[in-house]
């Protein structure tokens, strides 16, 4: 934010976003008018156009702009001896306890311990204000880690991967035939069950990256890449979140931009330097508040067990810091198992390389692979929280009034609509005029709206609050003498241009710079 630019009001950052993305269309809640999906959004007009062009800008960056990085498109349904190698069928179940005090959810081994048998205290309902409860800690040791409680459930096996079966035939028919009339214990039946689910069961995939890996060879021989290269891959992803939160920000079905880089064993130090100031580059060209984001090394004990260094880009949500996209060093782990697993030679053979333990050519290694992960849908939030601001300015007239203005400072390559087509009234050759500028934009490929409802205060409001960078109002002028106004959307500001020229002024300031 400049320092000239009007303060923002205190206010519910968070609450305001979530009730003009409903309002503007951006983002519904799923089958809302059934009671609502929890944890599942529906992006709107708008909000698909946004997410749409943060994606758009990703794949910009990642695959047209360079050389050495080239796109792929999966299936969102993958074999489930990928998950065996890459470990996510194992990691991805984890014991999970719900309290039935606060009725949170958390993973048993992550609670805080607690000697068995000793008393704790807890609040009624984990709310503030509430009665003092006291409890017992059973033998499991361990108590709630929201509220303190010792009221738990059992521990349960969560699957935090979406399970489904692949096939027309009834899975349920083959369960039952394979349990019916036999004497099992519930553990012989828990077992059979499994066994039987498992020979048909597929997994939506919980990462982008997996394909990129499987898919490795088939990508460098086809395009016949060098190391270092890259793959991208955008696309959904779906988890069973033990906890959704923060409306978009965690959900079980959520969007990803991925890139997995090979590079030679040994280089890997340099190409993480290297995609941190890439991608930390690629958040502050967009972003208002570049001061928000910052990069942030993994502790040992939290990286994941395939990397040697991990950072986060974080964000400075309402309710803190938090992370927007991981960038890790993931070593040669996922080539390795899938090598392993599938029996397939997974790596790269240069002939004229002297191998470093021989001194003799040829060179023969499994790539090592850094990892850019980012979220499109946490993306998508972190850009509306960045641009929203309600603005108090002074009207332009001599009586001191305040004028308060809503508004999503959207970089104009992300924002839904670049311009609005405005005629003044809805007469006299405007709407006409108005609609050949449109006709100039749609055609060219570029996203506008033609507006001629209510006052022409009114929808300069609703153009600021979507993030419309420019308003071009067609008025009696226009008809006469061939004039447009574009209004600037940041700084209010109006400028008169001959109508020809408007589409290349509009079409300049939005898509001329980087
Ligand atoms: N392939 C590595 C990987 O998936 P991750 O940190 O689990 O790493 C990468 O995910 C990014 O995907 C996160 O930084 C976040 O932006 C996004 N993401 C992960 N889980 C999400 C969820 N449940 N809802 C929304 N976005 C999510």
């Amino acid at each position: 934010m400049s320092p000239n630019e009007p303060e923002t009001p205190s206010i519910d950052l968070m609450k305001e976003i979530v009730s003009l993305a409903k309002q503007r269309g951006f983002v519904f809640q799923s089958s809302e008018i059934y009671g609502g999906l929890k944890s599942a959004y529906d992006y709107g007009p708008l909000g698909a156009e946004l997410k749409r062009n943060i994606m758009n800008e990703w794949w910009r960056s990642m695959v047209y702009e360079r050389e050495d990085v080239v796109g792929m498109d999966a299936s969102i349904i993958m074999h489930s001896k990928v998950w065996e190698a890459s470990g996510h069928l194992a990691g991805f179940s984890d014991p999970l306890v719900d309290c039935r005090n606060c009725k949170e959810r958390f993973r048993a081994d992550k609670a805080p311990r607690a000697q068995p048998g000793s008393t704790v205290t807890s609040v009624e309902g984990g709310r503030r204000g509430g009665k003092t409860l006291t409890g017992t800690v059973d033998p499991r040791g361990y108590v709630c880690p929201h509220c303190g409680s010792s009221d738990l459930s059992a521990e349960r096996n969560f699957n935090l991967m979406f399970r489904t079966n692949i096939g027309p035939v009834d899975v349920v028919q083959d369960v039952v035939d394979a349990i019916h009339g036999k004497d099992l214990s519930k553990e012989e039946m828990r077992a059979a069950i499994d066994a039987k689910v498992r020979e048909t069961a597929v997994y939506l995939r919980p990462e982008t990256a997996q394909a990129m890996f499987v898919q490795f060879l088939n990508v460098q021989q086809s395009m016949s890449m060098k190391i270092p290269f890259g793959i991208a891959q955008m696309g959904k992803s779906f988890r069973n979140e033990i906890t959704v939160e923060h409306f978009i920000f965690r959900s079980c079905e959520f969007e990803q931009m991925e890139m997995e880089f090979f590079v030679e064993p040994g280089t890997q130090k340099k190409w993480l330097d290297y995609w941190k100031e890439e991608r930390m580059g690629w958040y502050r060209r967009f972003v208002n508040s570049p001061e928000k984001l910052r990069l942030r090394r993994h502790e040992d004990n939290e990286r994941a067990h395939y990397a040697d260094d991990c950072y986060d880009v974080e964000y400075e949500y309402p309710w803190g810091w938090g992370e927007l996209e991981g960038i890790a060093s993931r070593t040669d782990y996922d080539l390795s198992k899938h090598a392993k697993h599938s029996g397939s030679h997974i790596n790269i053979l240069d002939p004229n390389r002297p191998d470093p333990a021989t001194g003799k050519p040829p060179y023969r290694f499994t790539p090592y692979v850094i990892e850019p992960a980012a979220g499109a849908t946490r993306a998508t939030l972190m850009f509306l929280l960045d641009a929203f601001r309600i603005e108090d300015k002074p009207r332009p007239n001599a009586k001191g009034e305040v004028e308060t203005r809503r508004v999503l400072k959207l970089h104009p390559r992300l924002a839904p609509y670049k311009a609005a087509i405005l005629p003044l009234v809805k007469k006299d050759g405007m709407p006409e005029l108005g609609r050949k500028i449109v006709r100039q934009f749609l055609d060219a490929g570029i996203n506008v709206r033609f507006d001629e409802q209510h006052s022409i205060g009114k929808r300069y409001a609703r153009h600021d609050e979507i993030g419309t960078p420019y308003c071009i109002t067609v008025d009696g002028d226009s008809v006469k003498d061939g004039v447009v106004t574009i209004r600037d959307r940041d700084t209010t500001e109006q400028v008169k241009v001959k109508i020809d020229e408007a589409f290349a002024v509009v079409k300049e300031r939005v898509f001329g710079h980087r």
